[in-house]
C-alpha cells in the first residue's frame, strides 16, 4: 500500500520495479567487468536460462472468497520471527557493484528486518557489517578453508558478530567455468575485492606474516596470479607486504590462494563443523535428494537448495526442479531454503508452495545496489515483498502456512 500511495503522491522510485529492467539498469551503471561477473554464470549459461524458465512452468490457481484481510507474512526460522519468508542470499565482491558494498546492504538488511547472510568473500569484514546491524538477524556464510584453524576462527568470528546460522556453501569448491570473467580477465582485478574476510582474520593473517621461504626453485605462475597478488599487496600491505619483499613473491601468492577452499571436503568432515558451534548449520548447494538424505544422517540443521544461480555446473538442473525431490526427502525435518532465480513476489509464492520453507534472494539485490547504494538494496527488497503479501492475497491465502502445492498446475504443454 506504501509503494503505491507514495507513487500517487509523485515518489519517484529509485530503482526500476520490473526485474528486468531492473537489470538493464544496472547494466548501463556498472563497469563491464563488474555486471559480467554478477550476471553471468558458468559456461552456455543454460542453467541461467533453466532457472527462470522453471518458474514459468508452474501456474498460480487462485482462490476466492477467503477473507485475506490482514494477511500474515511473518514466518518463524530457527527460533526466530522473521517479517517475511525471505533472506538475501551470500553475495560476495559486493565492490565491483557499489563502494560501500557489503555494509549498504546490511544496513538496508536491518532497517526492514530481513536476515543478510554474510559471504566468506566478502568485501568488508563482518564485524563490520555486524556493527552497521544493531540486532537485526544476519548468518554466515562459509566456504570450507583448507586450513581447519582458519574454519574455526570465522565460525567463532561469526558467534561473536551475532549471526544466527552458519551456511555451509558446497557447490563452489572450484570456481565455475566463468566464459564471461575469462574472456574480460577480470578474476584477479575482482578477486581482490573479496578478501576481505581473510585479511581481517587473524589466523590468517599469521599464515600469510610467516617468513617465507627463501627464494630459489620458481614453481610456475601464469599472469592472472601474479595480478591477484600485486593487487593483494597494494590493498593490503602491512606483514605481508614486507614479507613479499624479502621472501619469495610466488610462495606467499600460493599459500594465500591454497588457503581459499578445500576441494577434498567428504560428508565426514561435517562432523568438525558441527562440533564447533553451537549455531544451526545449513548446507547450501544440494540439487540430489539422496545428497539430502545425507544431509540428514550427519545432523545438520537445514538445507539450501540452489545451483549458485546457474554460476557453477552449466547444465545443471534448474534450482526450482530440484525443489521437490529434496522437499520429499527431508520430509519435513529440517528447514528447506530455496535460490537461484527469485526475481519477484510470485516466484516466492511458488518456490513456497513446492515445499520451501523460505527464499533467498541474489542479484536483484545486488543491481538495486549498483544503482542506489542502501536505499536501492531497500527498495528492490521491499518491491518483492509487496509482490509476495499481494500474490499471496489474491491467491486465497491469509498466511504462509496457507500456501499449499494445490493451488499451483503445470503450465499447459509442460510434460
Ligand atoms: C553469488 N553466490 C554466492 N554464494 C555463496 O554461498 N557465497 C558467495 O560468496 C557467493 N557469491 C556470489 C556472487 C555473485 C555475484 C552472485 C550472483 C552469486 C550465490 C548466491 O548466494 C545465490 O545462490 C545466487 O545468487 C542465486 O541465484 P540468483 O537468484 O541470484 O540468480
Amino acid at each position: 500500500t506504501e509503494i503505491y500511495t507514495s507513487g500517487l503522491a509523485g515518489r519517484r522510485p529509485a530503482v526500476p520495479t520490473d526485474p528486468d529492467r531492473l537489470e538493464g539498469a544496472a547494466r548501463k551503471k556498472m563497469s563491464r567487468e563488474a555486471f559480467a561477473y554478477v550476471a553471468g554464470g558458468a559456461g552456455s549459461e543454460s542453467t541461467v536460462r533453466a532457472n527462470r524458465v522453471a518458474f514459468e512452468r508452474w501456474r498460480i490457481v487462485p482462490r476466492v472468497l477467503r477473507g485475506v484481510a490482514g494477511r500474515e507474512v511473518s514466518v518463524e526460522l530457527f527460533g526466530r520471527r522473521l517479517p517475511a519468508p525471505l533472506l538475501l542470499a551470500p553475495v560476495g565482491v559486493l565492490e565491483a557493484a557499489h563502494r560501500e558494498a557489503d555494509v549498504a546492504v546490511a544496513r538496508a538488511a536491518a532497517r526492514l528486518g530481513v536476515p543478510l547472510v554474510f559471504s566468506s568473500q566478502a568485501s568488508r569484514p563482518m564485524e563490520e557489517c555486524a556493527a552497521a546491524m544493531g540486532d537485526a538477524p544476519r548468518w554466515f556464510q562459509l566456504y570450507w578453508s583448507t586450513s581447519d584453524e582458519l574454519v574455526e576462527s570465522f565460525v567463532a568470528r561469526a558467534e561473536r558478530c551475532g549471526c544466527e546460522a552458519i551456511v555451509l556453501t558446497l557447490d563452489t569448491t572450484m570456481l565455475g567455468w566463468r566464459p564471461r570473467d575469462l574472456d574480460l580477465a577480470s578474476l584477479p582485478f575482482l578477486r581482490g575485492r573479496g578478501i576481505a574476510q581473510y585479511t581481517s582474520d587473524p589466523v590468517f593473517r599469521r599464515a600469510l606474516d610467516r617468513p617465507l621461504p627463501p627464494s630459489g626453485g620458481r614453481p610456475a605462475v601464469n599472469l592472472s596470479t601474479l595480478r591477484a597478488l600485486v593487487g593483494l599487496a597494494r590493498r593490503y600491505p602491512g606483514g605481508f607486504l614486507e614479507n613479499l619483499r624479502s621472501g619469495e613473491p610466488l610462495a606467499a601468492v600460493r599459500r594465500f590462494i591454497a588457503t581459499y577452499s578445500r576441494t577434498s571436503l567428504r560428508w565426514e568432515d561435517l562432523a568438525f563443523l558441527c562440533e564447533r558451534t553451537r549455531l544451526p548449520v545449513l548446507l547450501k548447494g544440494i540439487l540430489h535428494p539422496e545428497d539430502a538424505r545425507l544431509a540428514l544422517e550427519h545432523g545438520v540443521d537445514g538445507v539450501i537448495v540452489s545451483n549458485h544461480g546457474g554460476r557453477q555446473v552449466d547444465g545443471a538442473i534448474a534450482a526450482l526442479d530440484a525443489l521437490p525431490g529434496v522437499v520429499e526427502a527431508v520430509d519435513g525435518r529440517v528447514p528447506v531454503l530455496f535460490d537461484s532465480g527469485v526475481r519477484g513476489g510470485a516466484d516466492i509464492f511458488k518456490a513456497l508452495a513446492l515445499g520451501a520453507t523460505a527464499v533467498c534472494l541474489g542479484r536483484p539485490y545486488v543491481y538495486g545496489l549498483a544503482l542506489a547504494g542502501e536505499k536501492g538494496v531497500a527498495e528492490v527488497v521491499e518491491n518483492v515483498l509487496a509482490e509476495f503479501d499481494l500474490t499471496m492475497g489474491l491467491a486465497g491465502c491469509r498466511s504462509v502456512a496457507e500456501i499449499s502445492r494445490d493451488l499451483l498446475v503445470p503450465a499447459p504443454g509442460t510434460p
